[in-house]
């Protein structure tokens, strides 16, 4: 069974703006309504995979977006070293929750800016996606390399709405995923077009600002905020079931469904 760290909205707002999709919500984040929206969301994982919490801490709004606290492989967690000094404080929190689980807790170098499983996705095959360009530093991933041993593959993130990878990339099981082209370099579009061929499915511009491919999947389960159609049909097709919950307050701060968890 599947585990999912997330961690309570009890903080969350948006009262800075570090990425586009904040601009103009300062304020404007319903917490109620962000409250049951995210128990939804808890609920839906719930019953597919086990989840576990970590404590919210105050003037900490995005710690809710668990899936920044680091990367995880095996028993060892590269924890995350963010860009923003807004979200710096996050790291040594998630670094004390990870430690208490009993795992070997890994940071990179002081200076090298890396956000997690935000920017790094494991396939069904155990390649590492490595998204870098906006917000974690490219370099990162020698040291990626040489923490966790593992095979990473470089994506180049170019525009700054898709300013973490899993806005714009989700690899499903079985050698599958969805992405959405104009996130990424040409070089990087090639790169996934080679590695995945017909399995990769390429979303709509509206799919992408609806965060489609923010989806967290379990099994053959599918959770996102909201897909097209046209998305539903070709992932129906491939043999997946679409699940949407609605987290319209958590884009305010420009994260879904799959930001709000951590595979751990
Ligand atoms: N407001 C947060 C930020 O800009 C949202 C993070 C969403 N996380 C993600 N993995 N996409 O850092």
């Amino acid at each position: 069974m599947k585990r999912f760290l997330m961690c309570e909205p009890k903080f969350f707002e948006v009262c800075y703006v570090i990425n586009p999709w904040m601009e103009g919500n300062q304020g404007k984040v319903n917490s109620d309504l962000a409250k049951q929206q995210w128990n939804n969301l808890h609920d839906i994982v719930a019953k597919l995979a086990s989840v576990e919490l970590v404590e919210p801490i105050a003037g900490l709004p995005d710690m809710v977006f668990t899936a920044n606290a680091g990367l995880i492989h095996k028993n060892d967690v590269l924890v995350s070293s963010f860009r923003h000094a807004e979200r710096q404080p996050e790291a040594q929190h998630f670094a004390k929750f990870f430690a208490s689980r009993g795992y070997r807790v890994l940071h990179l170098k002081e200076e090298t800016i890396f956000e997690g499983a935000g920017d790094a996705l494991f396939d069904s095959k155990r390649r590492l996606w490595f998204g870098s360009g906006i917000r974690s530093a490219s370099h990162a991933l020698e040291e990626i390399v040489a923490a966790l041993k593992v095979e990473v593959h470089a994506l180049e993130l170019i525009d700054p709405h898709w300013y973490h990878l899993d806005t714009a990339f989700c690899p499903l099981p079985e050698g599958q995923a969805i992405a959405y082209e104009k996130a990424f370099s040409g070089a990087s579009v090639n790169a996934l077009d080679d590695a995945f061929g017909e399995d990769i499915i390429w979303v709509a511009e509206t799919d992408a600002g609806n965060f489609a491919c923010n989806a967290i999947s379990i099994g053959q389960s599918i959770i996102l905020h909201k897909a097209s159609a046209e998305l539903k049909s070709a992932l129906k097709q491939r043999g997946f079931e679409v699940i949407e919950t609605d987290v319209s307050e958590f884009l305010k701060a420009g994260g879904a469904c799959k930001c709000l968890t951590l595979e751990i």
